[in-house]
């Protein structure tokens, strides 16, 4: 994909951009919008998803989730549309029945995730496109977006329910790690992309910062690790074969089409696996922890 159209305003434009149309200003710009919630069409770790009229759907955060990560959400979305990204734009905020949430056109199509995984052909296509996608975003600068991946991952490292040795390990080696100025999604799996007839589009953004490319990558390819995909998935081995399959895929065309090194995702893995095992976490937790004790950590 290297030659791939990237991004297409300049890191000016961007940073004017969101000068522009910071979080705040935007909240309660929409209190005249007439609100009826008509279906719920989905629901990840941090929300639920409503249909509203005229295109639109309104995510709806969990009650008592941290502001700080709808204010993320909202920034990364505004960076991503800066940078001429296929995404869902952001309409403004809204509250409904005490919980916060942000109004989003409705992009019509299937969340990857949900699309039949064992054609092996569809699958591939499906995986390059996706891997493309995520290339794309990290050929944009992050200049005016005022978050950083060290940061938010740092946070985790804290948070994670792990021996103190362990903690203490991967926070040496994130700090080892150059920050990084591209953008990075921060969360980007398959259930976070909507196949559209326009082409794909990345959702939620709320973990959306400025940082380097192969820990985006690292906690992509985690994720089709070791990422809750249901008990049968985990248990059998055939399906495990397919996910590890899926992830080899997944990293090997990522690497091929923009030539980041094995080494800079590597340094990567043990912080962002070591962050991962925060209460209410995507990842399986015992599955993760195995795999770390088998590489010879204790958790
Ligand atoms: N703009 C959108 N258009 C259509 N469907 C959406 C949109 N945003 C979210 N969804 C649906 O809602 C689900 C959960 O949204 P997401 O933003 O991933 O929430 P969470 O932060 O809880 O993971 C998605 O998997 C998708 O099915
Ligand atoms: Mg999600």
């Amino acid at each position: 994909m290297r030659g791939a159209a990237g991004c297409q305003s300049t890191g000016h434009d961007m940073l004017q951009a969101y000068e522009d149309s910071p979080y705040r200003t935007i909240q309660g710009r929409n209190a005249m919008i007439s609100l009826k919630l008509q279906m719920l069409i989905g629901s990840g770790g941090s929300a639920d998803v409503f249909r509203l009229d005229g295109g639109r759907v309104l995510k709806l955060y969990r009650e008592g989730l941290d502001p700080g990560v709808i204010a993320r959400e909202h920034d990364g979305v505004q960076h991503a549309l800066g940078q001429g990204l296929h995404v869902a734009r952001a309409f403004g905020t809204r509250d409904h029945e005490g919980r916060s949430g942000i109004i989003f056109e409705e992009l019509v199509g299937k969340p990857l995730l949900r699309l039949p995984i064992l054609r092996p052909f569809r699958t591939r296509a499906l995986l390059r496109r996706f891997a493309d996608y995520q290339a794309r975003i990290h050929r944009c600068g992050a200049a005016g977006l005022p978050h950083a991946q060290h940061d938010i991952v740092h946070v985790r490292i804290e948070q994670a329910e792990v021996d103190p040795a362990l903690r203490s390990l991967a926070l040496e080696r994130l700090h080892a790690i150059p920050r990084g100025d591209r953008f990075c999604h921060g969360d980007y799996h398959p259930g976070n992309v909507i196949l559209t007839r326009g082409g794909i589009a990345a959702i939620d953004w709320s973990n959306a910062s400025a940082g380097d490319p192969a820990g985006d990558v690292a906690r992509s390819e985690l994720l089709f690790r070791y990422a809750g995909y249901g008990p049968t998935m985990r248990r059998l081995p055939p399906m495990r074969r397919v996910r590890e399959m899926t992830a080899d895929f997944y990293l090997g065309h990522y690497r091929a089409s923009t030539g980041l090194s094995e080494a800079a995702i590597d340094a990567w893995r043990l912080p962002i696996a070591v962050a991962s095992l925060i209460p209410g976490s995507r990842v399986h937790r015992p599955t993760l922890v195995a795999a770390l004790e088998r590489q010879g950590f204790g958790v």
